[in-house]
């Protein structure tokens, strides 16, 4: 107890839980530590255990990771971090050792192989990058029950919902059509659009988001979630005024936005 590394991640995980995004043991997250972190929480070197998968790590070989563990409730961890989390050191192409944490025989998520697999994706594109977060966002998981699973239309209407969208994630949305959960095929289908993107929805599911702090990733669930809410709170309403492709191709030049090409212009 009293890790600030583990604190911050705790503090997030107990927000996310509080918003509503994640219910029970909905939702996981992964967060890059650095060595010095690590060091003032455990030993850099003593595994506990190991556990193996089957795809290619070499590109994070050395690399710590804060990971939730599976099955574990957000809503618990930051009462018992010990039981909840894990921090685990990428010992070889195949393997992760724990060091800390899963204090009750607990495992990281099972959506670990797809975290893992989004990290080397948004390292190559950002090596300031740290975070994966996965959650159940509500208006996120209504909206693909309703709107088509087009990620530009997906991207056009959110920065519509609001003037922020735009300037939060001028990259857009990717969108995936529901998939097993848990699975190789997920994992790698969320992983090729993290090469483009840092939010990935799953329809009838949630969300994956990725960033360099857990400000900027928290920050980019709320802006999304807030306008899929809008979205949702006006979809069968009569319209009368949105906002233009014409107001928001103003709003990036006059912020200097590098944005999406393709969809508003
Ligand atoms: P875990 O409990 O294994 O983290 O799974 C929760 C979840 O959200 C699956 O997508
Ligand atoms: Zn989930």
């Amino acid at each position: 107890m009293g890790y600030k590394c583990i604190e911050e991640v705790t503090e997030i995980l107990d927000l996310l839980y509080k918003h509503g995004w994640d219910e029970r043991n909905g939702g996981n997250l992964s967060y890059i530590l650095t060595e010095e972190e690590v060091e003032s929480v455990c030993d850099t070197d003593k595994v506990k255990r190991t556990f193996t998968y089957n795809f290619d790590m070499s590109s994070i070989v050395g690399k710590y990771f804060v990971i939730t563990g599976t099955g574990k409730y957000f809503k618990n961890c930051l009462k018992d971090p010990e039981t909840n989390l894990g921090i685990l050191k990428v010992i070889d192409n195949h393997t992760l050792g724990l060091l800390w944490g899963y204090k009750d025989g607990g495992a990281p998520t099972s959506e670990a192989p797809t975290h893992l697999k989004c990290h080397i994706e948004r390292l190559k594109v950002d090596p300031k990058h740290r975070l994966v977060c996965h959650c159940h966002p509500t208006n996120v998981i209504c909206m693909t029950h309703i709107h088509d699973l087009d990620s530009n239309h997906w991207t056009e209407d959110l920065w519509k919902m609001q003037t922020e969208s735009i300037v939060v994630f001028p990259e857009g949305i990717a969108v995936l059509p529901w998939i097993l959960c848990g699975g190789e095929e997920i994992g790698i289908a969320t992983a090729e659009k993290m090469k483009e993107y840092r939010s990935v929805v799953w329809a009838q599911h949630g969300l994956f988001c990725t960033g360099k702090t857990l400000d900027e990733v928290f920050g980019l669930i709320e802006t999304i979630e807030k306008a899929a809410e809008i979205y949702m709170k006006i979809c069968d309403k009569p319209r009368l005024q949105s906002i233009t492709n014409e107001q928001l191709l103003t709003l990036a030049k006059a912020f200097k936005i590098d944005f999406r090409h393709g969809i508003i212009d």
